[in-house]
């Protein structure tokens, strides 16, 4: 496996923490688009002082729409590795604006071509943790099967697992089985990222994640899980026309296709996840004279790197 260069890893970290720290600013101000632009400007000031040839794989929105970010574009200052970029500046917009938990600042790095662009529309989701049996969950399996061959591979039963779920009508049905099966629901009201992620963290009761939310979030949850040794499956939302418009031009043909972590990510990666409010994952960024702390989980997956570092920087 060819490792991205483990001495860009601080520098990927930075670009975290600044978008963590732009997207403070507006913390409780009710403006989550104001909150998500200054997470955006902050990112990508700082990703184009880094030395590499970059491009957004999965960003804001494509080129058209002209948000800065967008997939395509091309960051860093134009010399140095060719890596493929996902990011998500400000994950929990809604969070950030209320000051609610859990809004973080996302991004993930590949080397070129390593990394799935998925398109900016839904995703089916399904993850459990490490040191289980490869490939027995399965999207196409009813929830009541995957389930009982969880709670079998844990040498338990139904009653004592715990499922992470996003609320949302869409997921009724789901929630109706799970319920029926007694499985104990936590319920997320955003940031499927870390809901994902959790199914991977030994200080969470999440046994499972279930359910459909960004086909982004998804690939950046991948990113991680690869790295922590969970499971994922996602398979793409196409209903529209124009979902399946993007999809193609993203050069993507088989459109039921079901992706486990080797189909989004390829290689090496490296993660980073740093929070604007506190969370689950990492403390929320807070405030000194003229300086600000940050917290962020850190990944590499060729390096072994696991950690979380807090960071105190000029704001
Ligand atoms: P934003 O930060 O872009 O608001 O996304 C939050 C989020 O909850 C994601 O974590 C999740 O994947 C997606 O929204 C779900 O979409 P929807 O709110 O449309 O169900």
């Amino acid at each position: 496996m060819k490792a991205i260069n483990p001495k860009l890893l601080d520098k990927f970290v930075k670009v975290s923490e600044r978008a963590a720290y732009g997207a403070s600013l507006y913390r409780g101000k009710n403006d989550k688009i104001a909150a998500d632009q200054a997470a955006v400007d902050e990112m990508r000031s700082e990703f184009n002082k880094i030395e590499m040839r970059g491009k957004v794989v999965i960003g804001e929105g494509e080129m058209d729409e002209a948000p800065m970010l967008f997939i395509g574009e091309n960051i860093g200052t134009g010399k140095g590795d060719e890596l493929d970029i996902a990011v998500d500046p400000l994950e929990g917009t809604n969070f950030a604006a209320k000051n609610l938990p859990n809004a973080i600042s996302v991004l993930a790095v590949t080397n070129k071509g390593c990394l799935f662009s998925a398109p900016d529309t839904y995703m089916e989701k399904i993850a459990i943790g490490p040191g289980l049996p490869k490939n027995f969950i399965d999207l196409d399996n009813s929830v009541e099967k995957n389930i009982q061959l969880l709670a079998q591979a844990k040498k338990t039963t139904p009653e004592n697992i715990t499922a992470c779920i996003l609320k949302r009508p869409r997921h009724n049905k789901i929630v109706e089985e799970l319920n029926s099966l007694k499985v104990k629901i936590n319920f997320i009201q955003d940031g499927d990222v870390t809901g994902v992620i959790s199914v991977a963290d030994p200080d969470s009761p999440i046994d499972i994640y279930i359910g459909t939310g960004g086909a982004p979030e998804g690939v950046l949850a991948a990113a991680a899980l690869d790295c922590l040794g969970g499971q994922l499956q996602t398979r793409l939302v196409l209903n529209e026309e124009k979902e399946v418009n993007r999809a193609k031009k993203l050069g993507i043909n088989d459109l039921s296709k079901k992706y486990n972590i080797d189909d989004m990510i390829k290689g090496d990666v490296i993660f980073c996840a740093t929070g604007v409010t506190d969370g689950d994952m990492v403390k929320g960024i807070t405030y000194k004279e003229d300086s600000f702390e940050a917290s962020t989980f850190v990944l590499h997956k060729s390096q072994r790197i696991y950690k979380k570092i807090i960071n105190i920087s000029k704001k």
